[in-house]
């Protein structure tokens, strides 16, 4: 959190009482949202995979040049993930989510975990990493297999060569996902942008749209991000710890 204790709690307090009065909320996740759950995030110290960085081989080119070694990674990917669970981070936004008359969860995470802690409404602006894209016919199909028995996996329909149904460097992210993101943004009052570095294009400038859209946006990072001076709060720590501080829970009774 911020540099002395009074910091900590002036942020917290704020962002709190924001929360509270706001009845539209649109959230933006990036990887560090998941790191407590023992994801490797992507420009962290665990961040690199055999000495490649992740833009290197999160490619189309990366992927025809060498298959193999691009679903490795993949592969390599779905074991780490294989058995992580959701943090309280997840479960308070999944919380928050219940106690909102809107709220949208835009996530670059391929994990799957927001899912799994019970949000709903959830955009994957990256895809999906248990979802395999055939290559030849477009057959999109769920697999869970770790490790898979081929690599690279071949189409259950057709036999073509199957990929990762995610999003590249120099793909496109599907336009039904940044229409409803821009929408949601539109109708929110409040952003809360969670564990992401921003510096991979469209995420990173969700926040600013939604600055010059007139909306209160709140960071919740390990650390400062390029764009965290035009935010209206950076609340630096664990988003495990933080989220759960931000709203109250509902009370459950028996
Ligand atoms: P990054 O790995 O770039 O950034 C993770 C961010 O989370 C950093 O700013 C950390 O400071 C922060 N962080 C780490 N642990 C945290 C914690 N416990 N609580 C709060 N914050 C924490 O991940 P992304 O921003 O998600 O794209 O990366 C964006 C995209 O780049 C990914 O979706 C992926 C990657 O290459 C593709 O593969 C297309």
């Amino acid at each position: 959190m911020g540099d002395t204790g009074d910091t900590e709690e002036k942020e917290l307090s704020e962002a709190r009482e924001i929360l509270e009065r706001s009845s539209s909320v649109i959230v933006l996740s990036g990887a560090g949202i998941s790191a407590e759950s023992g994801v490797p995030t992507f420009r962290g110290t665990d961040g690199l995979w055999r000495n490649f960085r992740s833009e290197n081989l999160a490619t189309p080119e990366a992927f025809w040049d060498n298959p193999g070694l691009v679903w490795e990674w993949y592969d390599w990917r779905r074991r780490a993930i294989k058995d992580a669970r959701p943090n309280p981070g997840h479960f308070a936004l999944a919380e928050l989510e219940n106690q909102k008359r809107k709220f949208t969860l835009v996530t670059q995470n391929i994990d799957g975990l927001h899912q799994m802690a019970g949000s709903r409404s959830v955009l994957e602006m990256h895809g999906n990493l248990w979802e395999i894209k055939c290559t030849k016919c477009g057959l999109v199909t769920k697999d869970y297999r770790v490790p898979l028995e081929e690599l690279p996996p071949l189409c259950p329909s057709c036999g073509g060569m199957g990929r990762p149904n995610v999003v590249w460097f120099g793909e496109l992210i599907p336009m039904d996902v940044i229409d409803k993101t821009l929408k949601a943004i539109e109708e929110s009052d409040v952003m809360l942008i969670i564990g992401t570095s921003g510096v991979v294009e469209p995420a990173a400038s969700m926040g600013l749209v939604a600055k010059q859209a007139g909306k209160t946006v709140i960071e919740i990072n390990l650390e400062h991000t390029p764009n965290s001076s035009l935010f209206d709060i950076t609340i630096l720590g664990k988003s495990g710890e933080i989220l759960p501080l931000l709203y109250t829970p509902s009370v459950a009774y028996s």
